[in-house]
C-alpha cells in the first residue's frame, strides 16, 4: 500500500510517517509539506534520516498536489491546527484547511484512494460546551455541532461533509477521527497551540506562563492523548479500511487523561523541580471553551482499542525529548 501524509512534517505527521515505516505499514510512505509550521523543519530532517521523502507543496496548490505519484491511501493531517489563527488569519485557515481537503479528496478520485482524515473536537457548538462547564461531562459523537465553533472548528466540520458527499459519488472509503488534544514529542508548542508541550518548555526553562479566560484561574479542563496511541490506532484503522469505514468517531485521552491547566502546572514543577510565575488574564476568548472530555465508546466499541498512555507518561516523554534536545529546540519553541 502507497501512502501520502499531508502534513507530514508537523508533529502528528511526522510521528506517524515514522512510526509506520519502522513497523512496515505499506509499502511507501511519502509526506507532503509546506514546511509553513515553526519546527517542522526539524521534522523533515528525521524523516530524510528515515529515507521518507517529502514533497514541499502548498496543500492549495491543487496543481502540483495533482501531479504526485498514485496513492491507494492519504492521511490528511495537514492544517492550521491553532484555533485562536481563525481570528487573525482567516483566509489562510480557510484555505489551508478546507480548499486542502477539497484537493486531497480531488486527488483521492484520481487516484481510487482512501482517505483518514484527522479532525477536531472542536467541531461541535462553542455554546452548547459552555453549558457544561460545572459537571464533567463526556463528549460523544452525538453533541451538537451546528452553532459556531470557530473558523477553524468550520472547516474541520466542512471538510468531514465534503468528504462524505465525496464517498458517496465516488465511492472513496474514510475513517474520520475527531481528536481531542494529541501530546508528544516532536511537537512545537505555542501560545496557540499545544499548551502541554508549552507548560513543560516554559518550566524548564523558567520562563513566564498566563492563565488565560475563566477567571485567569487555570481551570480549564481538556484530555490528552498520547501520539503514539494515536499512532496505534492510526495503524489498525490502515489495515482494516477495507473492513471498517466510512464512520465519524471522537479519540481522546479519555476521563483519566483530563486535568486543569493548574494540574499542569503542578505536575509540570514536579518533573522539572522550577516553579515559575504564572500570570492571570480574565479575558475569556470567545473561541475558548471550560471543558472537554472524550466519550472514547464508540471508538474502543468498533477498534476494541484504549489509549495506553497516562497523562504523567506523556509529561515525562516530552520532559525527555526536551531535555535530551534543548539547545537546538531553543529555536524553535519560544
Ligand atoms: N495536535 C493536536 O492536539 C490536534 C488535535 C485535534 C486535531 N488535530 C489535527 O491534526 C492534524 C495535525 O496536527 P498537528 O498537531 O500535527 O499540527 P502541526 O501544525 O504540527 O502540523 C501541520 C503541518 O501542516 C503543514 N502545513 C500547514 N499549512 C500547510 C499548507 N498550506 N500546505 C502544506 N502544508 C501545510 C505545517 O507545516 C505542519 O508541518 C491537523 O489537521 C490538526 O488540525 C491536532
Amino acid at each position: 500500500m502507497k501512502i501520502l501524509i499531508t502534513g507530514g512534517c508537523g508533529f502528528v505527521g511526522s510521528n506517524l510517517a515514522i512510526y509506520l515505516k519502522k513497523n512496515k505499514i505499506g509499502n511507501k510512505i511519502n509526506s507532503l509539506d509546506n514546511l509553513s509550521r515553526r519546527g517542522s523543519i526539524l521534522n523533515l530532517n528525521r524523516l530524510n534520516k528515515k529515507k521518507i521523502k517529502n514533497f514541499k507543496i502548498d496543500i492549495i496548490n491543487n496543481k502540483a498536489l495533482q501531479n504526485l505519484p498514485k496513492y491507494d491511501l492519504i492521511i490528511d493531517c495537514c492544517a492550521e491546527a491553532a484555533v485562536e489563527a481563525s481570528k487573525k488569519e482567516i483566509d489562510r485557515v480557510f484555505f489551508t484547511n478546507l480548499l486542502g481537503t477539497f484537493n486531497i479528496l480531488k486527488k483521492c478520485v484520481k487516484d481510487k484512494s482512501h482517505i483518514i482524515f484527522l479532525s477536531s473536537s472542536r467541531v461541535y457548538s462553542i455554546d452548547q460546551l459552555n453549558k457544561i462547564k460545572k459537571n464533567k461531562f463526556l463528549i460523544d459523537e452525538n453533541f451538537d455541532t451546528s452553532g459556531p465553533k470557530s473558523i477553524y472548528g468550520y472547516c474541520k466540520k466542512s471538510s468531514e461533509d465534503l468528504i462524505k458527499e465525496f464517498a458517496f459519488l465516488y465511492k472513496i472509503k474514510y475513517v474520520i477521527n475527531r481528536f481531542g488534544v494529541i501530546s508528544g514529542p516532536w511537537q512545537f508548542g505555542k501560545q496557540d497551540q499545544g499548551f502541554v508541550s508549552l507548560w513543560i518548555w516554559r518550566h524548564m526553562n523558567k520562563k513566564k506562563l498566563s492563565y488565560m479566560g475563566f477567571g485567569g484561574k487555570g481551570l480549564q479542563i481538556r484530555d490528552v492523548i498520547h501520539i503514539k496511541d494515536v499512532c496505534q490506532l492510526i495503524e489498525l484503522q490502515i489495515k482494516k479500511i477495507n473492513k471498517i469505514h466510512n464512520l465519524t468517531i471522537n479519540v481522546g485521552g479519555g476521563e483519566k487523561n483530563s486535568i486543569s491547566l493548574k494540574g499542569l502546572t503542578k505536575l509540570c514543577q514536579k518533573i522539572t523541580l522550577n516553579k515559575i510565575k504564572i500570570f492571570s488574564i480574565r479575558k475569556t476568548s470567545v473561541y475558548d471553551i471550560p471543558c472537554f472530555i472524550t466519550n472514547n465508546s464508540k471508538v474502543k466499541k468498533i477498534y476494541n482499542w484504549n489509549p495506553k498512555k497516562n497523562f504523567p507518561q506523556i509529561i515525562e516523554d516530552v520532559y525527555r525529548w526536551m531535555f535530551s534536545s534543548k539547545k537546538i529546540l531553543k529555536n524553535y519553541i519560544k
